[in-house]
């Protein structure tokens, strides 16, 4: 009988839950205990480590599609290995994870986390040395390299999909535009996939240089006075501060547009998880498990051609673009962006959709 951990880090999103209902489900059909750490390493920096044994009772199968994660990501103030390294208490915040990952007796820790977490894993992985450490990778911002797809990343898109489709019955009824922010950081993959589901008549993304008299232009010429400009959070304006929304709109304002912002927010974290979400975390949770039978760790789980395999979590850190962390530089963190070859740019822009200066 093994007897497997599993924790949620990093930013919540709608899938996390369907993963930790597969893993017990398919864990306990081998006969094997899951114990959920309880707020991410926060669970482990306490003593005793905050955990509880899972089963179906405990998360039955009616709740695996709701958002959020039912064991939490963690509280804002409390210690982690970024605010660790950066007030020198790394090595006695490690020693204290190691030691209740010790008393705990795990064979395996499945974490579920992003770019920022699979990072910190890897860049501390003495902490993980005495079991297997299973990666199942989560984001709504799709930024993280080596796999297709991420857990919440659909259920984000026809979320924010969703939001845009109410505006644009308002936005045509006061004959007027709505400039809708996305989240995503740095990465404009959640507002290029919504934007297109959305019919979007402009969609502006961080990868992408854009000139605003083109997206005015754009705006004028077309064939409705109303509709949806969706600006990724990561934009930027030379000159220009504030959120991007605003920017986008004061200009349009100045040229005579008639607009109004709306920021969706953390709703694109929230929903119920979409069905094709929902197989993606039965597919990892299920590859996860396979992963602990054969022995592995070091890995995470990736979706690539259809495919769902393992990757070795040293290739994931050194794949995409690593970037030293603003806040401990000896950390790198591992990113992934809007490839200039992705397709949909590709459909997006033969649907007449502005979406930058493409060369
Ligand atoms: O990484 C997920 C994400 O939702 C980003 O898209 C967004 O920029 C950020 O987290 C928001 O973080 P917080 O929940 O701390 O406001």
């Amino acid at each position: 009988m093994k007897k497997i951990g599993i924790m949620t880090t990093g930013g919540d999103c709608s899938g996390l839950n369907t993963v930790i209902q597969r893993v017990v489900r398919g864990a306990n059909l081998r006969g094997w205990q899951v114990w959920g750490i309880l707020d991410g390493t926060d669970g482990l920096s306490v003593t005793p480590p905050a955990v509880i044994q899972l089963n179906d009772m405990l998360l039955p199968i009616e709740n695996a599609r709701l958002a959020g994660s039912f064991l939490h990501n963690g509280r804002v103030h409390a210690l982690n290995f970024e605010t660790a390294a950066e007030t020198g208490k790394l090595k006695s915040f490690n020693k204290k994870l190691r030691q209740s990952l010790k008393m705990l007796n795990f064979d395996a820790l499945i974490l579920i986390g992003g770019n920022g977490s699979l990072s910190l894993a890897w860049a501390n992985r003495d902490i993980y040395s005495d079991l297997q450490l299973i990666c199942i990778p989560k984001t709504i911002d799709m930024d993280m390299p080596l796999t297709a797809r991420t857990i919440g990343f659909d259920t984000a898109v026809q979320q924010l999909t969703s939001y845009c489709d109410q505006l644009m019955l308002t936005a045509r009824s006061h004959h007027r535009w709505f400039v809708v922010q996305a989240m995503g950081r740095d990465c404009g993959m959640l507002a290029l996939y919504a934007g297109v589901a959305a019919g979007a008549a402009a969609i502006l993304i961080p990868e992408i240089k854009f000139d605003v008299d083109s997206l005015i232009k754009h705006i004028k010429k077309s064939t409705t006075d109303y509709g949806i400009i969706i600006v990724a959070e990561g934009i930027s304006l030379r000159g220009h501060s504030g959120r991007p929304a605003d920017m986008i709109a004061r200009k349009l304002t100045a040229a005579g547009i008639v607009n109004r912002t709306a920021f969706p927010e953390h709703t694109q974290r929230a929903g119920d998880t979409v069905a094709s979400d929902r197989i993606l975390a039965t597919r990892f949770a299920d590859c996860a498990l396979d992963a602990i039978e054969n022995n592995e760790t070091y890995v995470m789980t990736a979706l690539e051609c259809g495919d769902v395999h393992t990757v070795a979590l040293s290739d994931f850190v050194a794949a995409g673009d690593c970037e030293h962390d603003p806040k401990v530089p000896e950390l790198l963190t591992s990113n992934a962006y809007v490839a200039h070859d992705e397709p949909l740019l590709q459909v997006a822009y033969d649907m007449g959709v502005y979406i930058g200066e493409r060369k």
